[in-house]
């Protein structure tokens, strides 16, 4: 595929996010990402041109889908160097919902806990909890370092099913033993499920070849339109109690029992009708993030570039503590002085959408750390250096005027 400079505005931005007004700043792309013009062509395209449904229909338009979506399933296969041999590409609504299909599909009497860590989103937080408690086994909450790493016990693993994310939302540290705890897991009878959904834009080597056992991201975390996906290998696949079923997933049923598609493991976790438009644009999404080249760069040494940009000028704010030790694409912080929320609102008075809050990490930051609301900053690769200083400008009047 043809790597291509990317043309930019007289701002600075990325053409493909020229819809953006001036003075709109933009910092929670780790929320969802901006849709960059190519991805929304492809959904506008998809209604417009072959609305049909897919795996079911012989008219044209739903052969076009069916070639569509199979492109998508290998374009992500394709984004973590993995195999259609081992593993298959299933869709949903979020990571939320993939972590909650997978983990509550496990088979019962197999595994003896449920693995985590504090620094966990709700999302895999809650269901973890809720997993453990239909498994009837008890849920480890671990500790992790702060470059990200797990700290375990390699007995802590025997028969465990572990679910952690491989990049944090609150200060984006990223597992860094990934694959130890993946061998660690396998050679005592575990699972490693990992939620992906800050890794999935702009981190994604890290899962390159992974042999972990499920990959949970969404969609609209790296560019493309709402969409959960989940990778999953084909073992585990074959090992699921399935019970949310529908339309698409059987070969023939009866009054009391049904026969699941035989050869489509993918569609074990894809009942009723999917999302085909999103589907089709994850494609255009993966193809824009392979081949765009903001100021010459790729787009995890353009994102790196801005995150360093915002981590010094934050970093020089006084009255402002910052979660992150070393700069990252997610930033979160507080004041102890001034409400986070407070300052979000009036951020956005000057066209800056900041978040506050606990981001779903309630358990960690308010609970464990005690802390009160934060302010989070995310960047995208529709962010600009003028975007940031105008963001850091504004914080550091704000911070003066209302200290
Ligand atoms: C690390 C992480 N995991 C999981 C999720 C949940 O993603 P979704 O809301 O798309 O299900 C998020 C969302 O922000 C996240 O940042």
């Amino acid at each position: 595929m043809r790597r291509r400079d990317a043309a930019t505005t007289d701002a600075g931005r990325l053409d493909d996010f020229s819809y953006l007004e001036p003075g709109t700043v933009y910092l929670d792309a780790a929320c969802q990402s901006l849709r960059p013009r190519p991805v929304i062509d492809a959904l506008t395209e998809y209604y417009t041109e072959y609305n049909a449904c897919g795996g079911r229909v012989k008219y044209a338009w739903g052969k076009r889908v069916d070639e569509e979506v199979a492109a998508a399933r290998s374009a992500v296969l394709d984004l973590f160097s993995l195999s259609p041999r081992n593993h298959a590409v299933s869709f949903t609504l979020n990571t939320s919902y993939g972590l909650n299909l997978l983990l509550h599909q496990l088979p019962m009497n197999t595994y003896l806990r449920v693995v985590t860590s504090h620094i966990e989103h709700n999302s895999v937080f809650l269901p973890t909890m809720t997993a453990a408690s239909r498994l009837g086994v008890e849920r480890l909450v671990l500790d992790r370092d702060a470059d990200g790493a797990l700290r375990y016990e390699p007995a802590q693993l025997e028969r465990a099913v572990v679910v952690v994310n491989v990049t944090s939302n609150v200060d984006g540290r990223q597992l860094t033993n990934l694959s130890q705890l993946v061998h660690d897991t396998h050679a005592r009878g575990g699972i490693v499920i990992l939620d992906a959904a800050q890794t999935a834009a702009h981190h994604h080597p890290l899962l390159r070849k992974t042999e972990a056992d499920a990959i949970c991201f969404s969609a609209h975390k790296m560019y493309g339109a709402s969409l959960g996906v989940i990778v999953a290998r084909h073992e585990l696949l074959a090992s699921l109690e399935v019970t949310f079923i529908g339309g698409g997933m059987v070969a023939d049923v009866r009054e009391d029992s049904f026969d699941l598609l035989p050869d489509d493991p993918a569609a074990l976790l894809e009942p009723g009708l999917q999302a085909w438009g999103e589907i089709i644009a994850l494609r255009r999404a993966i193809d824009w993030l392979s081949t765009v080249r903001p100021g010459g760069r790729s787009p995890a040494e353009h994102i790196s570039g801005l995150a360093d940009r915002l981590y010094d000028g934050l970093s020089g704010i006084p009255g402002l503590v910052l979660l992150n030790t070393v700069s990252a694409p997610v930033i979160s912080l507080y004041s102890p002085k001034q409400d986070a929320h407070r300052l979000a609102v009036f951020l956005s008075h000057s066209g800056i959408m900041a978040r506050s809050g606990y981001f779903c990490a309630h358990h960690y930051l308010k609970e464990q750390l005690g802390l009160p609301p934060l302010l989070r900053f995310s960047l995208g690769l529709h962010s600009t250096p003028a975007d940031i200083d105008l963001a850091l400008d504004t914080l550091t009047r704000l911070m003066k005027g209302l200290a």
